[in-house]
C-alpha cells in the first residue's frame, strides 16, 4: 500500500517581527474553525493582548457560541481573558445557522462540558464600545470571524468608535470563489448582511479574508496528521475539530481538506507577510432574495490609495500551517 505522501511542511516562519503587542477584541461564533483561531490567538500572548472575546449567534445559537468560547478558553488555559456574549440574532433578517458544518454543539464531535468559568457581565456591543473608547485612538484591533452583528451594534451605539479603532480583520465574503451558503454569498455575510453593510460603509479600515483566500488554506490529511502528532490539549482538540470538518468536506463537498477560514485572520495578525492584500471597494447586497449577502468586491478604483478596505487574494498556506503548528505546540 502506498504510504500517504507526507507533505514537507515549510519550516516555521520567523517569529513575527515582535513589534508592539496588538490589543485585540476577537468577535466570533465558535464554530469549529473559530475554535482553532481562538487556540492560535490564545497561544500568542507575546503578539496579542486579547482585551476580550465577544460572541454572537452564527454557526450555532448565541448561548452555544458563548459556551463554546469558554470551553476553548479553558482547554487553552486562558481564563484570564474575559468572554462577553452578544447578539442573539441578526439585525434584520431571520436567523440562519451553518447547519451540519459545525455539528449540533458547534464544536463537531469534540467532547463538550460546562466550563469552570462562564461569560462576564456586559453585552458584547457595549464592551466593544467601552474598550475602544478607553484606549488611545488607533490602539484597538478587532478580529471578526462570525456575523458582524455585535460590531454593527457597537458602531450604532457609539459612532465615534469607527474613527478611533485601529483596524478590523474580517473573515467574510467571496469574489472569485462564489458562495458557500448560497450560490452567491459566504456564510458570515449572509448570516447578517445588514450588519456587514453597516461595517463596510462605516469608513473603518478593514482587511477582509474571503473564500478567495481561505480556500487556499486547507487542512489536507498530511497537515491534519501533523497537528495530531502534537501532544498539547489545544493541538489534540484542533486535530479532533479538523478531522470532523474534513469528514464533512469529503461527504458534502467532495474535497480532501477543509479550508481553515477563521485561523487565516489570526495568522495575518501574527504574520502579515504570509498574505497578499489588494485595495478594493466592497459593498454588500441587502435586498435581493437571490443575491442576499453577496459581496461586490471592486478593484477598479479611481485612487486605490484612498481605499479603506483591503481584500486578501493570496496566502502562503504551508507557512500558515507551520505557524499554527508552532503555536499549538506551546
Ligand atoms: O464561511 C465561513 C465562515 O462561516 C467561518 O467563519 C465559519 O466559522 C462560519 O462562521
Ligand atoms: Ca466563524
Amino acid at each position: 500500500m502506498r504510504r500517504p505522501m507526507r507533505r514537507r511542511l515549510a519550516p516555521a516562519p520567523d517569529p513575527p517581527d515582535n513589534g508592539p503587542v496588538t490589543k485585540l477584541i476577537f468577535d466570533c461564533d465558535p464554530g469549529v474553525d473559530d475554535a482553532i483561531a481562538l487556540f492560535l490567538a490564545f497561544a500568542s500572548p507575546q503578539d496579542l493582548e486579547i482585551l476580550a472575546i465577544t460572541t454572537a449567534a452564527g454557526n450555532v445559537a448565541a448561548d452555544l457560541t458563548a459556551r463554546n468560547a469558554a470551553i476553548i478558553r479553558q482547554i487553552a488555559g486562558r481564563e484570564d481573558v474575559p468572554i462577553h456574549a452578544g447578539a442573539q440574532r441578526p439585525l434584520v433578517r431571520p436567523p440562519v445557522g451553518a447547519g451540519d458544518f459545525h455539528g449540533e454543539s458547534g464544536l463537531g464531535t469534540l467532547p463538550t462540558f460546562q466550563p469552570a468559568k462562564g461569560v462576564a457581565a456586559g453585552h458584547a456591543a457595549n464592551v466593544i464600545v467601552d474598550l475602544i473608547m478607553a484606549h488611545a485612538p488607533g490602539q484597538v484591533t478587532i478580529a471578526a470571524t462570525g456575523a458582524l452583528t455585535n460590531l454593527a451594534l457597537a458602531m450604532r451605539l457609539e459612532p465615534a468608535i469607527v474613527a478611533r479603532l485601529g483596524q478590523i480583520a474580517i473573515m467574510g465574503g467571496a469574489r472569485r470563489e462564489g458562495g458557500n451558503i448560497t450560490a452567491s454569498a459566504e456564510f458570515n455575510i449572509y448570516a447578517d448582511p445588514h450588519a456587514a453593510d453597516v461595517v463596510f460603509t462605516s469608513g473603518a479600515k478593514c482587511v477582509v479574508f474571503g473564500l478567495d483566500v481561505t480556500h487556499q488554506v486547507r487542512a489536507d490529511p498530511a497537515r491534519t496528521a501533523a497537528i495530531a502528532t502534537i501532544k498539547t490539549p489545544a493541538a489534540q482538540a484542533s486535530a479532533n475539530l479538523l478531522e470532523f470538518s474534513n469528514a464533512l468536506e469529503r461527504d458534502i463537498v467532495g474535497g480532501t481538506g477543509a479550508p481553515i477560514h477563521d485561523p487565516c485572520v489570526i495568522a495575518w495578525l501574527l504574520a502579515p507577510r504570509l498574505f497578499t492584500l489588494r485595495p478594493c471597494a466592497l459593498r454588500v447586497e441587502t435586498a435581493s432574495p437571490l443575491m442576499l449577502g453577496h459581496t461586490a468586491v471592486e478593484f477598479r478604483l479611481a485612487d486605490p490609495s484612498t481605499a479603506t478596505v483591503q481584500w486578501a487574494t493570496r496566502a502562503d498556506a504551508d507557512s500558515v500551517f507551520a505557524l499554527l503548528n508552532e503555536r499549538l505546540a506551546r
